[in-house]
């Protein structure tokens, strides 16, 4: 099993490019279900989870072609099997995105129940009622979700929680329903925002999307396309909280500055120094971070997937932060960790506090998930000495070559898999 190996210490200097948005890429490789010609999909981040939903979506018929590393071509014109079986989604909980689009298209799907993880438990109930309500017949049945339906029915739809990939299912699905259908209480993430334009670019009438009422007309059917993989936020905001943990001058290209406002807002307060333009961003930090309190929330807000690294720098800021974590009921696990490399903080529920040290000190620690392992990285990047993380198949599931861009940015950072240095 790989690790990391970091010798912390280093300010880093440089530039990085950030990869295309993995959280828009999974539902919008699923898309490609809802149509029998060709979509090309361009920056496409060269991932773990990738590399699942394209076995997935093979195991389902859909022929993939690798046009270039960051450029894929995909054809779902001979489907044959609609099964999505519990090997595949147990590893990668996106893949019930592919429910909805198989069921619009195909009239029926058979889709593993993904289990718990490890940070929460995760039901999928909310995308089961969202799907009944537009007709289909759903039971649960060996562990397997399975759906039918003649042809999807639009119908308003109101979620109980706010949920990511609820919205995307349900959306995808409502493409090719007879008639209208409104998701309220929807997700605003820019990865919706993302999926809604592909699925426009298809040829679906969606509208709305970005805000919390999205309304689709279902057209009976979509076409193939083109189109460009929105930048990484998360990926983005990674790197910024390592700079300004480690202390350096960045700049991130190929970025989406816009779609991080609730990040970017959080660091400028921490006495990060930014200049934004529309797709890059240069990052100066000459002090310590101070401390920032945060509570995650839907977007617009601050994102859960940013909580574990701005505790990572929290950790190593002037001051005392609260950090409070609302969306997930397990995702403080890197704290334990962070305690190992020298962190003071207290959780009590859902709630952080994050004392700052002034120095960390290096030590082995392992990643429990993926934006755990990014925290873990950063935290190791600023310690004294030399940090071992393992388990970073967390990390390679989301984030595009970390340790080779951070090593372009002058850190001292190495993969050791069982046979030795890489
Ligand atoms: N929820 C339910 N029932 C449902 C759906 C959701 O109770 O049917 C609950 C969840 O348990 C959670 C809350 O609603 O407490 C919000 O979950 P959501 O459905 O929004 O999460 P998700 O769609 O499963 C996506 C991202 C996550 C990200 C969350 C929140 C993808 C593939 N995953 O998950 O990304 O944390 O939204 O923003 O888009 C990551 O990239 O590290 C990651 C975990």
């Amino acid at each position: 099993m790989d690790r990391l190996r970091i010798t912390g210490g280093a300010a880093l200097e440089g530039e990085v490019r950030i990869s295309g948005a993995k959280n828009a890429a999974l539902p919008i490789l699923c898309a490609s279900l809802l149509t029998a010609e060709p979509i090309t999909l361009h920056n496409v981040p060269n991932l773990n989870d990738i590399g699942t939903t394209i076995r997935l979506l093979g195991q389902l018929g859909v022929k993939t072609h690798n046009d270039s590393e960051h450029t894929l071509t995909l054809s779902a014109d001979s489907i044959d099997s609609l099964e999505a079986p519990y090997d595949l989604v147990k590893t990668m909980r996106a893949s019930i995105l592919v429910l909805g689009p198989l069921l619009a298209r195909f009239g029926q799907a058979r889709v593993s129940l993904p289990g718990g993880c490890a940070i929460g438990q995760r039901p999928v109930d909310q995308h089961i009622m969202g799907l009944e309500a537009l007709g289909a017949d759903i039971h649960i049945e060996h562990g397997y979700v399975v759906a039918k339906a003649t042809r999807l029915k639009g119908a308003v739809i109101r979620t109980d929680m706010v949920t990511v990939t609820g919205t995307e299912n349900l959306m995808m699905a409502a493409t090719l329903a007879e008639g209208t259908t409104v998701l309220e209480n929807a997700a605003r993430e820019p990865e919706v925002v993302d999926l809604a334009e592909m699925l426009i670019k298809m040829g679906a009438r969606i509208s709305g999307h970005g805000t919390d009422r999205i309304v689709i007309e279902g057209v009976k059917s979509l076409r193939g396309t083109e189109y460009h993989i929105v930048p990484d936020r998360i990926e983005a905001g990674s790197f910024l909280c390592a700079v300004a943990a480690t202390g350096g001058d960045i700049t991130l290209t190929h970025a989406k500055p816009s779609t991080m406002g609730a990040i970017l807002s959080k660091l400028e307060q921490a006495g990060l120094n930014m200049t934004v333009s529309d797709h890059s961003i240069r990052a100066i930090m000459k002090k310590p971070p101070l401390a920032i309190d945060i509570r995650t929330v839907e977007y617009p807000g601050f994102p859960t997937d940013m909580q574990a690294q701005f505790m990572a720098m929290n950790a190593l800021a002037e001051g005392t932060a609260v950090m409070v974590e609302t969306i997930f009921e397990n995702r403080f696990m890197h704290v334990q960790e962070l305690i190992r490399l020298g962190a003071d903080i207290d959780i009590d529920g859902h709630t952080a506090v994050v004392r700052g040290v002034s120095q960390l000190s290096g030590a082995t620690v392992m990643a429990t998930d993926l934006r755990a392992s990014a925290s873990l990285v950063i935290a190791g990047l600023a310690a004294e000495g030399v940090t071992t993380v393992e388990r970073i198949y967390h990390l390679d599931r989301g984030y595009e070559k970390m340790e080779h861009k951070l090593r372009l940015l002058g850190a001292q950072i190495e993969r050791v898999s069982s046979k030795g240095v890489q």
